[in-house]
């Protein structure tokens, strides 16, 4: 078992779900590296020392990454994440680290339909080549992800999207960050492995509408719509361009079916079965239900 973990992305909706997944698991002292000083307060509340880096900036990176056996590798969507990504294998080849388990992609290679697959192709190919020992996660498409559509929801009992009647087996990030901590917990068990991480289903936006729905107790009904409607809905809401050509790919791409398949993988990392679509609505139906709960989970997030 490692002494100690480094995560990245200590912010952000997987790695949180990691350290909440981690909790207080005994023997193992977790650091997380964050890049904004007013984002750290709450992680630091749950005794998780903090250590601030930005992996835009090698530079910074050396504190965090010194003395610790493993990393957790995240990096964002974002045109610059197979820099952030190098960054870190860099890092952690200065500071002596042992191991990387690193978050990719489903469907990552270096002829993916999304650019973002694409992208990590690029990083999961250098860390595999790195001399370090690894494992790689290539998760779905997030059900989490639903949150983008809970104003609609809300609003108008619709969700919108460019995904046809493709259908896709989208998976819970708790069962991502349940697969990360048991690799990080005991990573020489996975050493050399990537692992594929899909919910236990295939399903069609239609049936995430039902599940929706029948959580929130009032009628949700999926509406496909063109991709450029997709991404100027997207781009209204505030998120950055690339951001939303990249969402729009892999609905293009799901839409086809390109998405349309399930592994047992979550099931035999982790001794259960990954939550179904009705399990995630169930626990999520707030954030669904009204105007004000949407803005305070997108407060939160
Ligand atoms: N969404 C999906 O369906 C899906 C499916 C499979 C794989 N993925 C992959 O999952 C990853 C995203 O995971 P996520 O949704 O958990 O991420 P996220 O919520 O967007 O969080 C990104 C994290 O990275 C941090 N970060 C960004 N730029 C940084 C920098 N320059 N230096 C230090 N930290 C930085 C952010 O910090 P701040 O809080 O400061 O911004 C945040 O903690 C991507 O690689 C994506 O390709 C996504």
């Amino acid at each position: 078992m490692p002494d100690s973990i480094l995560i990245t992305g200590a912010t952000g909706a997987v790695s949180s779900a990691l350290i909440d997944e981690l909790g207080d698991a005994p023997g193992i002292r977790w650091r997380a590296l964050v890049r904004d000083e007013a984002k750290v307060e709450g992680l630091r509340q749950r005794g998780i020392e903090v250590v601030i880096g930005d992996l835009d900036d090698p530079r910074t990176l050396a504190p965090a990454f010194e003395g610790v056996d493993g990393v957790w590798s995240l990096t964002s969507v974002h045109p610059r994440a197979p820099e952030h990504s190098m960054n870190i294998v860099w890092a952690a080849r200065q500071a002596g680290v042992r191991f990387i388990v690193r978050m990719s992609a489903v469907g990552a290679s270096y002829d993916a339909p999304t650019r973002n697959g694409r992208l990590h192709a690029l990083s999961d190919h250098e860390l595999q080549g790195s001399g370090l020992h690894w494992t790689i996660l290539k998760p779905h498409f997030f059900m989490q992800n639903l949150f983008g559509a809970a104003r609609s929801v809300a609003g108008q009992g619709a969700i919108y999207m460019n995904m046809g009647e493709g259908r896709l087996g989208m998976i819970d990030v708790r069962d991502i960050a349940a697969c990360a901590a048991q690799v990080l917990k005991a990573p020489h068990l996975h050493r050399g492995k990537t692992y594929t991480l899909t919910g236990p289903a295939s399903i069609s936006c239609n049936e995430v509408a039902l599940a929706i729905g029948n959580a929130i107790g009032k009628p949700v009904s999926y509406v496909g719509v063109p991709s450029d409607a997709a991404r100027e809905g997207m781009t209204a809401m505030g998120l950055p361009q690339w951001v939303a050509d990249a969402i729009v790919e892999y609905g293009e791409a799901y839409a086809g079916n390109w998405g349309n398949f399930t592994t047992p993988t979550v099931e035999q990392i982790t001794g259960r079965p990954p939550r179904s679509i009705v399990e995630f609505a169930s626990d999520t139906a707030g954030v669904f239900k009204s105007e004000d709960s949407v803005r305070e989970v997108l407060e939160h997030a």
